[in-house]
């Protein structure tokens, strides 16, 4: 049985058959109008979404599937302390997967090690959020056509933006790619996604502040928003907050074929006045992430029809370190055993945050 926590779970060949799926999906969708009759997805969701739970309801609606689940932390029993373990041994018992989302780092992890149904990380704080990758790897293919050769430019909050960490982590398998991190310098993307992914895969990558600088090269333009949630000083958010906006104006360096894409919400790193302009992808981007979504899950489900049984870590662990993170799960979940994974540089990673061992 397979889950998707992060999106190296899955090989470029899987990734790619699920946008073929995707594309036979959007060609035939009464082919697909059946295919999960009589299953259910639990959408658990311990923070706020409104496209990634919705995409997800809809996705299983269109498959003739059914949905069960929570849209706050508040109103489950989450809130009378109960852990992120049990509560998947619980829906597993109503479920026949799981798509979770939660603020602390790791808890889908945690939740595919005990439940018994695929569990979809759906984003787990500033950490992964591959479910979003999935949209965006469609929206790339969709309008440019490849997936290699192409020079991309981050913007925004590159540190706890988690569908940056995902997308890159995608990205750094295909040839021919470019990366341009373009954040303040208090928003830089985190060391282990420079280290255990654009090293590792030697993708050509710079740092940079200026947009306009970067603007004329880019192939896709992400944008994100500063992720007020995540910041513990909000005098930090106030300063940062209007770092990038992106206007007609600055556009007119772009490329003509250049992509602006955006996860979305949007607050205001993206002028309306862009949306009609005919690069603006985002609103494209949250339609085909409700198609990768049905691709996915019924991946997932004939994946677990065919294995049921839980694929075990196939990875080195060490068990005597303590994880320093105060946004990983396991500061929030006393009894969870710390886990750490050896990197091929001899380095100590949690298994749930991939923060350094200190
Ligand atoms: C993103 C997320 O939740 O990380 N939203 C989404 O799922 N489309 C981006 C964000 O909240 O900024």
């Amino acid at each position: 049985m397979r889950s998707l926590i992060s999106i190296m779970d899955f090989s470029v060949d899987e990734l790619d058959d699920l946008i073929h799926t995707a594309m036979d999906i959007i060609d035939r969708p009464h082919e697909y109008s059946q295919k999960c009759r009589g299953k259910k997805l639990a959408t658990l969701f311990f923070e706020p979404s409104t496209r990634t739970r919705l995409s997800f309801e809809a996705a299983m609606y269109e498959l003739g599937g059914n949905v069960i689940g929570f849209s706050e932390a508040g109103s489950s029993s989450a809130a009378k302390g109960e852990s992120v373990a049990d509560t998947a041994k619980v829906i597993s018992c109503y479920a026949d997967i799981i798509a979770m989302r939660h603020p602390m780092e790791g808890a889908p992890l945690v939740a595919s090690d005990n439940a018994t149904i695929p569990v979809i990380n759906a984003g787990d704080g500033g950490h992964n959020h591959p479910t979003q990758t999935l949209a965006d790897l469609l929206t790339i293919y969709r309008e440019k056509g490849r997936l290699g050769n192409l020079t991309i430019g981050l913007c925004g909050d590159l540190k706890y933006g988690r569908t940056v960490h995902s997308l890159i982590e995608a990205m750094s398998r295909y040839e021919g790619i470019k990366i341009v991190l373009i954040s303040p310098d208090e928003l830089r993307l985190p060391g282990y996604v420079k280290k255990e992914i654009l090293d590792r895969h030697h993708i050509p990558f710079e740092e940079i502040s200026s947009l306009e600088e970067a603007m004329s090269k880019l192939d896709i333009l992400y944008m994100t928003r500063i992720q007020r949630e995540r910041f513990s000083n909000m005098e930090e958010y106030k300063r940062l907050k209007d770092s990038y906006i992106l206007t007609p104006e600055k556009l007119k360096s772009a490329k003509e074929d250049m992509c602006i894409l955006h996860p979305l919400p949007r607050v205001n790193e993206i002028s309306v006045a862009v949306d009609k302009d005919p690069r603006a992808c985002y609103f494209k981007q949250a339609l085909n992430g409700k198609y990768m979504r049905m691709a996915l899950i019924l991946k997932l489900l004939e994946d677990a029809a065919c294995s049921p049984v839980r694929k075990t870590r196939d990875m080195q662990t060490v068990k005597n370190l303590r994880c320093q993170n105060p946004r990983c799960i396991t500061s929030a979940e006393q009894e969870l055993e710390h886990i750490f994974k050896r990197t091929d540089e001899g380095i100590c990673r949690c298994i749930y945050c991939e923060k350094k061992a200190e």
